[in-house]
């Protein structure tokens, strides 16, 4: 099977970012996409698992791709009202004056976690799904980079 090398240190620095900062002193519509993204690591992190050691389990895959897809496009911008920023919160001021692009890696987001889900579901296997998850992960990357701050 293949990731692929990015997929796998994108995955790592998400990690790592997520964990450190636990989610108190948040409230409202920032806590709550801190929680959605959180919920979107947790299911990364049983494909990454999944594709790194198996088992590999096609219907565990299409579940926990349907639930990052679930939370990507319009659900996850319902989460960025304008100026939504706190002191705990890691979001750039950048996402509202870059809107449309902003827009977009949510929609990529959902799009490829769709792809993946789909995969799944007509039971493919790594070779094909291990590329997906690694087009996946490469969204979270390319948002992160323009408007998560590094804390
Ligand atoms: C459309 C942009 C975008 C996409 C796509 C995106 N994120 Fe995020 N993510 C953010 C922003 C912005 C924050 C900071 C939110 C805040 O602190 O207010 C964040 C925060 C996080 C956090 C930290 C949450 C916390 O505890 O504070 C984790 C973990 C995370 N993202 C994981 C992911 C993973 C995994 C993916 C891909 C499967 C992903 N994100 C895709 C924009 C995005």
């Amino acid at each position: 099977m293949r990731i692929g090398r990015t997929g796998l240190v994108v995955l790592t620095s998400v990690f790592v970012a997520g964990a450190a900062l636990a989610h108190e002193g948040a409230t409202g519509v920032v806590k709550e996409r801190m929680d959605l993204m959180s919920d979107i690591g947790d299911q990364m992190k049983i494909i990454g698992t999944m594709m790194k050691s198996g088992p590999y389990d096609t219907a565990a895959l299409a579940a926990a791709s349907g639930k990052i897809a679930a939370h990507g496009g319009p659900a996850m911008l319902k989460l960025f009202p304008e100026g939504s920023i706190q002191e705990k919160s890691e979001a750039k001021q950048e996402i509202w004056t870059d809107w449309p692009k902003f827009q977009a890696y949510a929609g990529e987001l959902e799009a490829s976690a769709q792809a993946l889900q789909d995969l799944a579901e007509e039971g493919a296997g790594k070779e094909l799904t291990g590329p997906a998850f690694g087009t996946l992960a490469g969204t979270c990357k390319s948002c992160h980079e323009s408007f998560r701050v590094k804390k």
